[in-house]
């Protein structure tokens, strides 16, 4: 009797199998070398997840965070010629993590909040556009979920106004917008490896870039400020000769560094990225129409569609609930966990309604951003999967989402 119940039993997690054999034996043969730190698996990694989202350079750092933190820093380094300076604006959505805003912050920018699209989740252009004024140094973008807002009209104008424009795409590896990589029309593109992202290697980020002289820099922030790893001019080498060359500070710095070990995983994982890809659109599809189909369906939720030119790689299902159910969303979300179904808020709401913002009194301004705040009361998201969904699983989901309707 138990053993039938246990066979019953589901638990629909955010992602269902983080590493696979191969993942784990290429980690363990690093671990095995005993040569874990920084080098050729990470050098490697960079190569190759340069050339699969189509950008000249990648670094590879320990955290999506890590990369965003490194591509607004690098973006005031008094080696770069447009560079922005402490009290200049940036602008961001109110639908952002908070590690996308922080760095902005730390590094002394002025943020300023735009809305976001609810059909898209992602940022409304003509909010942005019309933010746009003289101070505006920095548009950090942050790509919703595998979605996208409307990016080839975002870069022009950032062009034209030369505002530096950092695409925070640690929910997006692999979306691409007009076939071009998000992550790849900016100054620079960050990217996340934390469990349940696109790929995983536990812990890990990169920061993309087509920039030469910002790729030395994003090298030398990484580690110290160092020199090692870059390619110095000889005038330069010659200036400094004095000092012992092996350890040479040229740059201000943090140690972002990542592990071998996690570049290990992270490069063979990218291996299945297109098949990750494509199954969890077959998942996505299969869900949304059991749902649909259901006789218990009753327009219980609103699914988020790839914005226009978008081909997605989703991270997740993001989903809305009906507005007639707004009011008991966190009761029902307990209840899915109470059932074993992991879920998710829509990154982290409106970033504006957190304690930390008022800690920094960002919120000085009164911002209306009602996109991200309908965001907010009725969305989650729930895992989409890298394996075919089973009919048992997708008889469970139907079961319980279904059931927002029976919340009191
Ligand atoms: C939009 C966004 N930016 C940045 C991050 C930070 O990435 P990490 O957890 O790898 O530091 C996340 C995390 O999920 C995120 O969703």
């Amino acid at each position: 009797m138990i053993k039938k119940n246990l066979k019953t039993f589901v638990h629909y997690k955010l992602l269902d199998d983080a590493f696979s054999k191969e993942d784990i034996k290429v980690a363990t043969k690093v671990l095995k070398s005993k040569k874990i730190t920084m080098s050729k698996e990470t050098f490697n990694f960079e190569k190759k997840f340069a050339k699969y989202v189509g950008a000249k350079y990648a670094c590879m750092v320990n955290s999506g965070s890590s990369a965003n933190l490194l591509s607004v820093f690098a973006s005031c380094n008094p080696l770069r010629k447009n560079k922005f300076k402490p009290g200049d604006e940036a602008i961001i959505q109110g639908l952002c993590w908070s590690t996308s805003l922080w760095p902005l912050v730390q590094a002394g920018l002025k943020p300023v909040f735009v809305d976001v699209d609810v059909n898209t989740f992602n940022v409304n252009t003509e909010e942005l556009f019309s933010s746009i004024n003289k101070n505006t140094k920095v548009i950090l973008l942050v790509h919703v979920l595998g979605n996208s807002g409307e990016i080839d009209k975002i870069k022009k104008i950032c062009k034209q106004k030369k505002i530096i424009l950092i695409e925070d795409t640690c929910e997006s590896l692999g979306s691409r917008y007009k076939n071009k990589y998000l992550g790849t029309f900016g100054d620079f593109g960050s990217y996340s490896f934390y469990y349940s992202h696109q790929i995983t290697s536990g812990e890990g980020g990169m920061v993309v870039c087509n920039n030469f002289s910002d790729y030395q820099i994003l090298l030398s922030l990484r580690a110290h400020g160092w020199s090692r790893g870059l390619k110095l001019e000889s005038k330069f080498k010659k200036k400094y000769k004095h000092i012992d060359e092996r350890f040479l500070f040229l740059n201000s710095g943090f140690n972002l560094r990542p592990l071998d070990i996690t570049a290990s995983i992270g490069n063979n994982q990218l291996k299945r990225l297109n098949f990750f890809i494509n199954t969890r659109n077959l998942n996505r599809e299969k869900i949304i129409k059991k749902l649909k189909n259901s006789v218990n369906w009753d327009d219980q939720f609103t699914f988020l569609n790839p914005a226009k030119h978008l081909n997605p790689s989703w991270f997740g299902l993001p989903i809305l609930v009906n507005k007639k159910y707004t009011g008991i969303k966190n009761k029902f979300l307990k209840f899915l966990e109470r059932n074993k179904i992991e879920n998710r808020p829509i990154i982290s709401g409106n970033f504006l309604n957190q304690p930390s913002v008022n800690l920094y009194k960002l919120n000085k301004k009164k911002y209306n951003l009602t996109g991200a705040e309908e965001i907010e009361k009725r969305g989650f998201f729930i895992g989409i999967h890298t394996k075919n969904i089973s009919s048992k699983e997708l008889n469970y989901l139907e079961q319980k989402l279904l059931s927002i309707n029976k919340i009191k």
